[in-house]
């Protein structure tokens, strides 16, 4: 927001900030938002600041709140529930499924899942087990943990990235930590060549040749002549201790490195997203629905209640579904895109092309729960990830309950054609070949002390069927669905720059929540 004045600029000492930040402190939110309005500033999508609605919102409007039915009780229409409750909305919400929270689904023994297509899998994890079949971690920036801190659900590091755990690319398994070093170390090698050699003078001057070779030194680890030789960082068969240990042997050649092709592999963790530290809650991921739900409160809640057609009116909206229809004044439908499109409406033909657009993608996990912790007691690997160029794609370790007795790997977590692939197996199917896939890293134990297994394939979720969408660009189909049809509001992680995370549905859900409040305050 800028800091122009109010009025016609002559001399106003006035601020349009200035003046909404009074206004918002004498008459709250409501007020503020209407003044907003007023001067064209009012909130029109996402990734605003949020200021969650308030029952005081309506004091100076002599009006009161309304009722909203939202569709989906996965985390955006939990959400949506939670912060329209904060200003005494009635909220009611339809669940297709029998359980609220959507895609954040934490398996544990005693669970059933099933699946289209495929048989039902009995959950048979071990006392305190639990398996997030969803989201898993969440980075500090994402407003995940400011709901988290609200809720007060404790939270534990989610270990992303480790040293320690391997990289397996074109048939050979390195240490996480050699594979950078040797990566790191040949790049810094010839780029620092290269620059001491005069090749990059036109583009440095003589300071940016210091600077980069100073850095070039530390980044690769580079002896007195610019050569990397290896690396203690590249690890040690006998770790030091009484004695200096006993080093990885040297490195291969570049081109060995460089064929060994541990790109992605190593670079996993670069972006934002997944940078360290990320986060997961104690206990398991569901706990984020455990606590909505209690806040929305479990009678708002209406599960096995499956959308059949949405009307707009005039003066309402009406959603009939399999056990009834709701009246309410405003809809908040926070179903995936593609299950949306496929429900009769009247919202207008470029509401359902728009609907049509986002493509789903199928994404797989399966938890393997052993009875040893041998990642621990041999390998040495406390949490974080191998990273593969299988079909498997990734091994994730715990991230919890370090030491105990029994423990839960990830043993894929793939997407699109590998998650198709292993979603067309049978559960023990899935299990036997992540195993085999396993053992080519961790040897034969990775098929041993194997108690039990439970896998799923996002795609074959009967009220989701998809891991997460992509939209073919984020055209204007994108941003037509970020304003309201008619009376109804569109929610969901896929309207959302973050998609396939739990804070795009909580941002889209504040987002629907924002527009709707202020409709609500400013309607006559
Ligand atoms: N948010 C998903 C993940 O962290 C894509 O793997």
């Amino acid at each position: 927001m800028g800091e122009a004045p109010v009025g016609d600029g002559k001399g106003a000492a006035l601020t349009r900030r200035g003046l909404l930040v009074g206004i918002g402190a004498a008459g709250g939110a409501g007020a503020m938002y209407a003044a907003m309005g007023a001067l064209g500033l009012a909130p029109s999508a996402q990734s605003k600041e949020f200021t969650a609605p308030r029952q005081g919102d309506f004091t100076l409007r002599g009006k009161g709140s309304a009722k909203v039915v939202i569709l989906g009780a996965g985390v955006a229409g939990l959400t949506a529930a939670y912060e329209l409750g904060k200003a005494g909305y009635d909220c009611t919400l339809l669940e297709a499924g029998q359980r609220a929270g959507g895609r954040n689904l934490t398996l544990r023994g005693g669970d059933r899942l099933t699946e289209l297509n495929g048989p039902a899998q009995q959950v048979t994890l071990g006392e305190g087990g639990y398996f997030n079949a969803g989201p898993a971690r969440i980075a500090p920036w994402m407003v995940t943990l400011d709901y988290c801190r609200e809720l007060g659900i404790p939270i534990e590091t989610f270990v992303n990235n480790n040293a320690a755990a391997y990289v397996h690319t074109n048939g050979r398994t390195t240490r996480a930590r050699t594979a950078r070093a040797d990566m790191y170390g040949y790049v810094a090698e010839l780029l620092a060549k290269a620059t001491d050699l005069g090749a990059l003078d036109k583009t440095l001057t003589k300071d940016d040749r210091d600077g980069l070779l100073e850095f070039l030194r530390r980044f690769g680890d580079l002896g007195p002549k610019l050569d990397y030789e290896g690396s203690d960082r590249r690890g040690f068969t006998k770790f030091p201790a009484l004695d200096a240990g006993t080093p990885i042997p040297a490195p291969g050649t570049l081109h060995q490195v460089l064929a060994a092709g541990t790109g992605r592999a190593i670079t996993n963790d670069f972006g934002y997203e997944q940078a360290t530290p990320m986060f997961q809650p104690v206990g398991g991921m569901d706990a984020i629905v455990t606590r909505l739900q209690e806040a929305v409160g479990q009678d708002r809640i209406r599960t096995g209640a499956k959308v059949t057609k949405i009307t707009t009116l005039d003066d309402g909206v009406e959603v009939v579904h399999t056990g009834g229809s709701v009246k309410a004044d405003y809809c908040v439908a926070a179903l995936p895109p593609h299950l949306l499109a496929k429900i009769p409406h009247n919202l207008g033909p470029q509401i359902s092309a728009a609907l049509a657009t986002p493509v789903p993608i199928a994404a797989g996990k399966i938890g393997l729960e052993y009875g040893r912790r041998w990642w621990e007691l041999e390998d040495r690997i406390y949490g974080g990830a191998t990273e593969t160029d299988l079909d498997i794609t990734h091994i994730w370790y715990p991230s919890h309950g370090y030491h105990s007795e029994r423990g839960l790997l990830v043993g894929y977590y793939n997407t699109e054609h590998e998650a198709e692939l292993y979603g067309a197996l049978t559960p023990e199917d899935r299990r036997r070949r992540a195993l085999t896939q396993g053992k080519k890293i961790h040897g034969e134990k990775y098929r041993q002390n194997v108690l039990s297994s439970v896998s799923i394939a996002w795609e074959r979720q009967e009220h989701i069927q998809g891991g997460w969408v992509r939209w073919p660009a984020f055209d204007s189909s994108f941003t037509l669905l970020q304003r309201p049809a008619g009376r109804v509001y569109f929610a969901g992680d896929w309207l959302t720059h973050l998609i396939a995370w739990q804070a795009g549905a909580m941002e889209s859900a504040r987002g629907a929540v924002t527009q709707l409040h202020q409709r609500v305050l400013q309607s006559p």
